[in-house]
């Protein structure tokens, strides 16, 4: 699969085969992560990858995180219900990634690594999509940070940047339409004739 394609094919996956994905697809997706370009090529990442009993762990507060603010169960939209699942379960994905960075000396540096992590999350879900895996990029447990950091035990000098599973999708949801699929509002053109 050609970059684009792997571009074109990323989906955030919230439903997984409960197959188990092999330390070897793990480690290549982490390699993709980690030739991400970094600022001052610090290479600030650090990668948790989890499961078993810490993934349910996290699933469990990532679920209490997404039930907060809806009605009991018994009065949930199907919606809700949905979102409540997946949040709990993870969508049965047998893996759990935790994106950290390190904090740089001043919020400029903190920005630069944290901008650096972010490439390298995404070349690992490019790479996941051309092995047939899924992910789905999550801030939202980021609700409960100190809980968080407690599960995993995350130092002070690391930022948490973003969580994502890992599995084989049990489907693909359809991509969502582009506020602007040809480009003519998000891009600004200088020095081309138009
Ligand atoms: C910074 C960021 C935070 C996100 N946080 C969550 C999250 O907490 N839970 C979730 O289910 N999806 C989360 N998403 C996934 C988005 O909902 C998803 O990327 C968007 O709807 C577009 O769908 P696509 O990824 O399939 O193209 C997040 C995505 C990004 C980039």
């Amino acid at each position: 699969m050609d970059v684009f394609e792997a571009i074109m094919q990323r989906r955030s996956v919230r439903q997984y085969k409960p197959d188990e994905v092999s330390v070897s697809d793990i480690k290549k997706v982490l390699e993709a992560a980690n030739w991400a370009p970094s600022a001052r090529n610090t290479q600030p990442w650090h990668f948790i990858v989890a499961r078993g009993a810490k993934k349910d762990e996290f699933a469990r507060l990532y679920g209490q995180i997404v039930e907060r603010g809806m009605p009991p169960a018994g009065q949930r939209t199907p919606d809700q219900e949905r979102r409540v699942e997946w949040a709990r379960t993870l969508g049965k994905a047998p893996v759990l990634i935790v994106a950290l960075t390190r904090r740089g000396n001043d919020a400029a540096g903190t920005k630069a690594s944290l901008e650096s992590t972010c490439a390298a999350l995404e070349n690992l879900m490019l790479a996941a999509t051309a092995l047939g895996l899924g992910t789905c990029w999550m801030t939202g447990p980021l609700a409960e940070e100190a809980k968080l950091r407690e599960i995993f035990s995350i130092g002070p000098e690391w930022e948490v940047v973003a969580t994502t599973p890992l599995g084989y999708p049990d489907g693909l949801p359809n991509p969502p339409a582009r506020q602007d699929p040809e480009l003519k509002q998000k891009v600004t053109w200088i020095g081309f004739s138009s």
